[in-house]
């Protein structure tokens, strides 16, 4: 603003100002009783939390992640009384919810699909306002894992939130107007943010996601108050040309080979972070490698580092302090960005700070964590990609037929990417000494594609969706039918054995929650809402939710009386792209919506409404060749949305069963005219041509036929 204009615009402020002095006063109405400032956390609140059962300030609830609660009202003893004190529809898509609620003195601040955020009186579930990021609709092809939100982060009468489109938002907690916005990534690329950002010291800590699509992974930090950006830690080297931002990322190039740097390289913070009061460390997991392929990222081998790692950097600096790699030279998606738990543990004789983590390979990892020194590995579900672990290191003995980049071959591992445990939330109680963890029994078949060019549309991870597709493979139908399941594994860390599971009859149930009243909670996508004796995994209590769960309970307390709450709404990377292996895993309807349970609790859902889609496909006249072509495009384009061949395990629609199908015209001016844009179904055409979505169509209608010809063969004669 030049200076004229400055003068010009301060006089009419000050015209403003006389104008508004001149007018009459308003009657006086009596003043508003002095409501308390909205959001009030501050370092001394932070780092208080572990008492204060009363609030769940951040997402893990306390600075060490443990996500354990105080309180004991509702315990072993009464919870057969627990019901439903009220619940609240969100006002957002329903796919997948993975938020954590935060409750500051009686208000609820949760995020939604698409990155809504919502406040609401913690004790009546009253909306006391909503925030919409407005992330555009086309946005959605750039996140793997469908259109999740993990939760919010809150400090001095802020709210933080991540949105899927990279930008890093602060609201006014009172209002839900942005105070500042800043977008933390270059959105020439294939940036999103799923994750919560976590607050302390006055700073905001944001990761992002796309190692898929060809990203280069970091962590930012903010200054909460204005979105000045104070510092960025790059997981991943760039271009050895170039100068490294660090010495670290110098060494770190030491181990890459090739030309790793123009695919990206990936290492992405998507998910698990704690910060540690104690040596004022910022602790984070880092993502897989794009491409996933190992011998295609960095040919000839190496650790790839900073990939799927545990990270510890100074919070001030971000400068970089320790690393331990939980898989060298990953082939597997095994990020190791689940959450972070921070404890004190009596290993021996000595007490021991440590950092622990239910690693997506399979394995329970035990570090010290002012040094990073290794203590202990163990792995908590079956690992079939590794033969053994080094005793001293932890290290992976890898089983080189598992290393498919390499050996050009077709290798079926346990867990697959999905992980033997993802970003569900897990809980470390301090009076069981368990950790309880969300845990998943899962294959998956990897095969090399090597010469598929990375696009703007697909997933860069050298690895062929279609040859390990369902049911064309028939090693992992037959593991789909009898091995698809999950438990929740109450693992103790120091002996690194399970002491109790609970077992159930499909994977990706919801995160955990742990209290002192002996009490774990967990839901399930089939929609039950359970409680378990934390010693000893006795089911007490559970009550239908109608709509599956995948994110994480929490509890809390408003005049004297104990909540407990969840955000139900199921979808998520298994729900959308495991297809046939994922297919009826959830209860049949979704209502994005928060439950809030009380002892003598007396509300009641709604009666449920939802109405499956018949099967009713035109009949499949198409040539095999035209089938074929389809379902070679199918895999990289849709079946990471609309599930593996043409099964949709959640609720973005079931091509099969879509009324669509019949209708070239109308398939023709979604896929390839955008019509559904706005809704998260991009406009395929800059790949696509008319005959490709035609080829898809048809193989779709052949697929929807083989799923009527199987369900009149199953069906019993008579
Ligand atoms: C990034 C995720 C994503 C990908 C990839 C994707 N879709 Fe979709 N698709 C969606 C979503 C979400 C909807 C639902 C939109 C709505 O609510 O109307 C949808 C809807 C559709 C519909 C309308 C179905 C109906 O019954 O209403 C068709 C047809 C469709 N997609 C075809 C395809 C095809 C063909 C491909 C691959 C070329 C593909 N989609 C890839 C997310 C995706």
């Amino acid at each position: 603003m030049d200076r004229s204009r400055l003068f010009a615009a301060a006089a009419l402020l000050s015209l403003a100002a006389a104008l508004t002095a001149c007018q009459p006063k308003p009657t006086a109405a009596p003043p508003a009783p002095a409501a308390k400032p909205a959001a009030q956390v501050d370092a001394a609140r932070l780092a208080a939390a572990g008492t204060d059962g009363a609030n769940w300030l951040s997402t893990g609830r306390t600075y060490d992640e443990q996500r354990h609660s105080p309180l004991k009202q509702v315990n072993a003893d009464n919870v057969a009384q627990l019901g439903l004190a009220w619940h609240h529809d969100l006002d957002a898509v329903n796919r997948g919810q993975e938020a954590t609620p935060i409750v500051v003195d009686g208000v609820m601040y949760v995020s939604a699909t698409w990155s809504k955020v919502f406040a609401l009186n913690a004790k009546t579930g009253e909306q006391l306002w909503a925030y919409d990021p407005k992330v555009p609709g086309d946005w959605g092809i750039n996140a793997c894992c469908d259109v999740v939100n993990r939760g919010v982060a809150v400090w001095n009468g802020k709210v933080y939130v991540g949105t899927l489109d990279g930008r890093l938002v602060a609201l006014d907690a009172a209002t839900g107007k942005p105070v500042w916005e800043t977008l933390t990534v270059d959105n020439t690329k294939r940036y999103a943010i799923s994750g919560a950002p976590r607050v302390a010291k006055g700073k905001v800590f944001i990761g992002n996601a796309g190692a898929e699509l060809g990203v280069r992974g970091y962590l930012s930090a903010y200054d909460a108050e204005t979105g000045k950006m104070l510092w960025r830690f790059y997981t991943v080297p760039g271009d050895p040309s170039q100068p490294f931002e660090s010495k670290a990322l110098e060494r770190a190039a030491k181990t890459w080979k090739g030309t790793w740097w123009t695919q990206g390289g990936g290492g992405t913070v998507w998910d698990g972070m704690a910060y540690d009061a104690d040596t004022d460390l910022l602790y984070f997991g880092t993502g897989n490698g794009t491409p996933w392929n190992a011998a295609l990222r960095s040919p000839g081998g190496g650790d790839n580092l900073f990939l799927s790692s545990i990270v510890a950097v100074k919070a001030e600096t971000g400068e970089y302090v320790w690393h331990y790699q939980t898989t060298p030279g990953d082939d597997w998606d095994y990020d190791a960005t689940g959450q972070l738990i921070l404890a004190q543990l009596k290993i021996g004789d000595a007490d021991r700070k440590v950092i622990m983590q239910a690693n997506k390979n399979g394995v329970f990892y035990v570090l010290d964590r002012a040094t990073g020194q290794y203590i202990s590995a163990k792995p908590f579900v079956a690992t079939t990609w590794a033969k053994g672990f080094d005793p001293k290191s932890g290290r992976p003995i890898v089983n080189p037929a598992a290393h498919y980049g390499t050996t050009g071959k077709t290798f079926v591992s346990q867990p697959g990417a999905a992980g033997g445990h993802a970003w569900h939330a897990m809980s470390y109680s301090p009076e069981t000494g368990l950790v309880y963890i969300p845990a998943l029994d899962l294959q998956m078949s990897y095969t090399p594609e090597n010469n598929r060019k990375p696009s703007k549309y697909t997933f860069n991870i050298g690895f062929d969706f279609a040859a390990g597709s369902l049911p064309q493979v028939a090693a992992i139908k037959a593991g789909a039918k009898a091995g698809a399941v999950g438990h929740l594994s109450a693992w103790d860390p120091v002996a690194q054995k399970e002491v109790w599971r609970a077992q159930y009859p499909q994977p990706w149930a919801g995160g955990i929650l742990s209290t002192s009243g002996n009490l774990v909670f967990q839901g399930t996508p089939m929609g039950e809402f359970i409680t378990y004796s934390a010693d000893k995994g006795t089911k007490l209590w559970s009550a239908p939710t109608q709509t599956g769960i995948v994110a994480a309970p929490i509890t809390y307390e408003v005049d004297g009386q104990q909540y407990v709450a969840i955000e139900v709404g199921y979808g998520g990377a298994f729900a959308i792209a495991a297809g046939e292996v994922a297919r009826d895993k959830h209860a049949p309807s979704n209502t994005p919506r928060i439950l809030v349970f009380a002892l003598g609790g007396k509300d009641a859902l709604p009666a449920d409404t939802f109405v499956a889609l018949p099967l009713n496909p035109p009949a499949s006249t198409a040539d095999m060749a035209l089938v074929d072509k389809g379902f070679h495009l199918y895999h990289p384009y849709c079946s990471n949305c609309h599930g593996d061949a043409a099964v949709s395990g959640s609720f973005i629609p079931d091509l099969q069963h879509s009324p669509v199908l019949s209708d070239a015209a109308v398939w023709e001016s979604i896929v390839l005219g955008g019509a559904r844009k706005e809704r998260g179904m991009v406009s395929f055409a800059e790949e696509l041509k008319k005959e490709d979505a035609e080829a898809v169509r048809a193989y779709v209608i052949y697929r929807a036929n083989q799923t009527l010809a199987e369900q009149k063969a199953a069906k019993p004669v008579g």
